[in-house]
């Protein structure tokens, strides 16, 4: 029956874990899906996500369904989480809001309601480079998927004016998608006054914006000051969609919990939005799973949890920065003819290495250090222990 079924290609991230294991070196090195680990190189479970687990384990809550979009708690916060207290359209009780099953599928519940209900275009446009998963979850919500530029490869940098150029010259009322912080994969976000500029050129275009928030707190360590992009753009009169994400900066990967939200004109949109992310919801999941979004949701919503947990992320958000430091000072003390400052000048949990195909294959082949072939490395994969050999590994192969 299936002779026909060609055999596809690893995935592009998920593959590299896959290579990971097969590799029988006792020092080798997995810096390719972006996970946090500890310093010993260990998945880490947040103390706040355990003391809210245990918590809600003694209740002993039945495992009825949650409605089609999911457990109200849980949104609200995660709602407040990202659009902040001040948020008018919050605040007026007209932003639509449904739990997903993560980021991933916070955007393809977002591709799948623009395609069906956006009037005014069905292509994406998505940054070059952007997460490889991108582009095949919009296409697969049946969107078209154009690209704009982002990444200058000579100044390993943002290529503004190339961004706002290609902003300015997409098609009226364009949808954009946005990384609103920690991109993935370069770890080069624009600065406050560049979000501005951005706002306004899509403000021009009459542009929808698409955010995709998968890193909170990644950045910066403080939510607050993630979410900048965000809330200006709303500040600024956007009415944007919104894919969360609290896989990384809860660390509740496999738990899979995210939320899609839209900002509306009124209450009454807001309602018919609502209506119709239901209909959309219920042939594909029915509704989302309750444990992990009870956790989140315990965590957003407990002020002394809350507190502990931000400091968590602080944590970690530090650990990275640290890490990030100590890889360029490693490769420098090796004497490398290279600059690295854009190691410690990227943010997020990816660094950007700049290295080439052939170099990461090298990498993998000679040294057992794995990453994606766009020379991407995971900074939360490094530890104090590991650093030393990985800066040897990266300096014999680029001098
Ligand atoms: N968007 C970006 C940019 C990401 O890097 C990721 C990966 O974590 C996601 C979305 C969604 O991930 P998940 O489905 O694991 O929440
Ligand atoms: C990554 O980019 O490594 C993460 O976002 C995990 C994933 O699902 O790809």
């Amino acid at each position: 029956t299936w002779s026909q079924v060609p055999q596809g290609p690893p995935d592009a991230i998920l593959g590299i874990t896959e290579a990971f294991k097969k590799d029988s070196h006792p020092k080798k090195i997995n810096l390719g899906v972006g996970a946090y680990r500890d310093d010993k190189g260990k998945p880490y479970v947040l103390p706040s996500v355990q003391q809210a687990e245990q918590e809600i384990v003694k209740k002993k809550l039945d495992k009825e369904y949650a409605g089609i979009t999911g457990v109200p708690e849980f949104v609200k916060g995660a709602a407040l989480l990202a659009y902040g207290p001040n948020s008018a359209p919050l605040k007026e009780g007209r932003v639509a809001i449904t739990q997903t099953i993560s980021g991933t599928g916070a955007l393809r519940i977002g591709g799948a309601f623009l395609q069906r209900h956006y009037p005014h275009a069905k292509t994406i446009y998505i940054p070059t480079p952007s997460w490889a998963n991108h582009k095949a979850v919009f296409l697969d919500s049946g969107l078209e998927v154009k690209q704009y530029r982002y990444y200058n490869k000579d100044t390993i940098g943002l290529d503004f004016d190339g961004m706002i150029a290609d902003i300015k010259s997409m098609p009226k009322n364009s949808i954009v998608l946005l990384h609103a912080c920690a991109h993935n994969p370069t770890g080069i976000d624009p600065t406050e006054e560049q979000w501005k500029g951005i706002s306004d050129a899509m403000k021009e275009g009459g542009h929808y914006s698409f955010f995709d928030m998968a890193y909170q707190g990644f950045a910066s360590g403080d939510t607050d000051r993630d979410a900048f992009s965000l809330r200006h753009f709303i500040e600024q009169g956007h009415q944007p969609c919104l894919a969360q994400s609290f896989a990384k900066n809860m660390g509740l990967y496999g738990e899979r919990v995210g939320a899609f939200s839209i900002v509306t004109e009124s209450t009454e949109e807001k309602a018919r939005v609502d209506s119709q992310i239901k209909i959309l919801v219920r042939p594909l999941y029915s509704n989302p799973p309750v444990h992990g979004a009870r956790i989140a949701s315990y965590i957003l919503n407990d002020p002394a949890l809350n507190k502990q947990w931000l400091t968590e992320v602080e944590g970690m958000a530090g650990r990275i920065i640290k890490m990030r430091a100590l890889l360029k000072e490693n490769l420098e003390k090796l004497g490398s003819k290279r600059k690295w400052d854009h190691i410690t000048d990227q943010i997020g949990m990816f660094a950007y290495t700049g290295l080439t195909a052939e170099q990461m294959t090298q990498l993998a082949e000679e040294h057992s250090v794995y990453a994606t072939k766009d020379g991407r490395i995971s900074v939360a994969g490094i530890t104090s222990e590991n650093v030393e050999r990985l800066a040897e590994s990266i300096y014999k192969i680029t001098g």
